[in-house]
């Protein structure tokens, strides 16, 4: 468990408008700055595609190549971070590399070794926010629950593959029911395997609710409204009832089992962890946080994003995380920024924030350090 984490030096090689980049910095907050364009929130991206998945704009591996001006998109890039945790120094990457078939691949190194990518996200954990999140909460559940099982994932690397191996069951009893295939030993195994990774995936969600919640009732009310969360899903329930992981996974297999011929009718799954959803109140207020104001919702989810750092940093199985800031500024006046800062200054993990204005990081004073970026170049501020 690490009570420190900071990246130490972050370089870019031909990562969307980054030709080159190299930043050297220290435990500080790093606060971007510059115009619209400029590369700031193409420098958090890449920060990103060091945690499980694609990263905070769900881009694909060739989307993020630097567009070069005659040859087309499929071409290496990299993002190299040397992490600090706890005093110790760890080098992770992540990027693309030339297949020899012309394509490309995407490569994930720890300290030059090829790793996988739970092993990088155990190393660097993160959490990020982004003006596209400021609709969570009244935006489609599927935002929600990838979002939630982002900050599971984050404490839980297992839950991935569960993750994985449930959508793979899923899939193929559907291509089964579709293609009216009714055998029922093929369709029974792939129904007890989406129990099995159905009901790990629910498990892991409501203990990292529970963790959550903690962290959050355990400050006072602040510039950060306190949120009251609750998952929605079938097999969360279960859980949250005190059932058996055993009896939830075996409920689970006869409900597909007696549902197959619904399924087969809708062309999908109803039923499952992959529909399950985060619901917030807004507890002071006592409102559903799809209710409350555009502000007031952004200030739900900036709570909900320093909880989680805090239930990391506790978590004795996680620890330190990253927190990253795209336009930092969006919807928050300026009493809540200056409390964000200092929340921010208080976790342990390195803290990453845009903005176009300098500002914007007025209120850290020499607590932060500051680079400017113009058309895909850094300088120190
Ligand atoms: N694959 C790519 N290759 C080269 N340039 C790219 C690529 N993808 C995006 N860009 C460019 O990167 C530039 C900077 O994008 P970014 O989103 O980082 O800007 P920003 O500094 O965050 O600006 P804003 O203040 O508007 O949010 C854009 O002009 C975009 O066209
Ligand atoms: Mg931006």
């Amino acid at each position: 468990m690490s009570h420190s984490l900071f990246v130490s030096r972050l370089t870019l090689t031909d990562f969307r408008n980054h030709a080159a980049l190299d930043l050297q910095l220290d435990a500080r907050p790093v606060c971007l700055f510059g115009p619209n364009g400029a590369g700031k929130t193409n420098i958090l991206e890449a920060l990103t595609m060091l945690a499980p998945g694609r990263g905070l704009r769900s881009a694909s591996l060739t989307d993020v190549a630097r567009a070069g001006d005659d040859e087309m998109r499929a071409q290496p890039w990299a993002v190299s971070a040397r992490v600090m945790s706890d005093g110790v120094e760890t080098v992770l990457g992540a990027g693309a590399e030339r297949t020899p078939e012309g394509g490309v691949k995407r490569v994930t190194r720890r300290d030059g070794q090829p790793a996988a990518a739970s092993d990088l996200a155990a190393a660097a954990r993160m959490t990020w926010l982004t003006p596209a999140m400021d609709r969570l909460w009244s935006g489609p559940a599927g935002d929600r629950r990838r979002f939630f099982d982002r900050l599971t994932l984050a404490r839980a690397s297992e839950h991935g593959h569960a993750a994985a191996a449930y959508e793979r069951a899923m899939r193929e009893r559907q291509r089964l029911l579709s293609e009216r295939v009714f055998d029922d030993a093929w369709l029974g195994g792939l129904e007890r395997e989406m129990s099995a990774h159905g009901a790990a995936i629910a498990a892991a969600r409501v203990e990292t609710l529970g963790r959550l919640q903690e962290a959050i009732d355990a400050r006072p009310d602040g510039a950060f409204p306190k949120a009251v969360l609750a998952l929605e899903g079938l097999l969360e329930q279960r859980f949250e009832l005190g059932a058996k992981s055993a009896d939830v996974e075996e409920d689970f297999a006869t409900l597909l089992h007696d549902v197959r011929g619904r399924d087969a009718g809708a062309g999908r799954a109803l039923d499952g962890p992959h529909r399950s959803d985060l619901k917030a109140r807004h507890a002071a207020k006592n409102m559903d946080a799809d209710q409350c104001s555009t502000g007031e919702q952004k200030a739900l989810l900036v709570g909900v994003t320093l909880a989680q750092a805090r239930a990391l940093a506790n978590d004795p199985g996680a620890g330190a995380s990253l927190i990253l800031i795209d336009e930092a500024a969006a919807h928050l006046d300026s009493v809540r920024r200056a409390a964000l800062f200092d929340e921010l200054l208080a976790n342990p993990g390195q803290a990453w924030l845009t903005g176009t204005d300098e500002n914007l990081f007025e209120a850290f004073g020499a607590r932060a350090q500051r680079f400017e970026v113009r058309d895909g170049q850094v300088r120190t501020a």
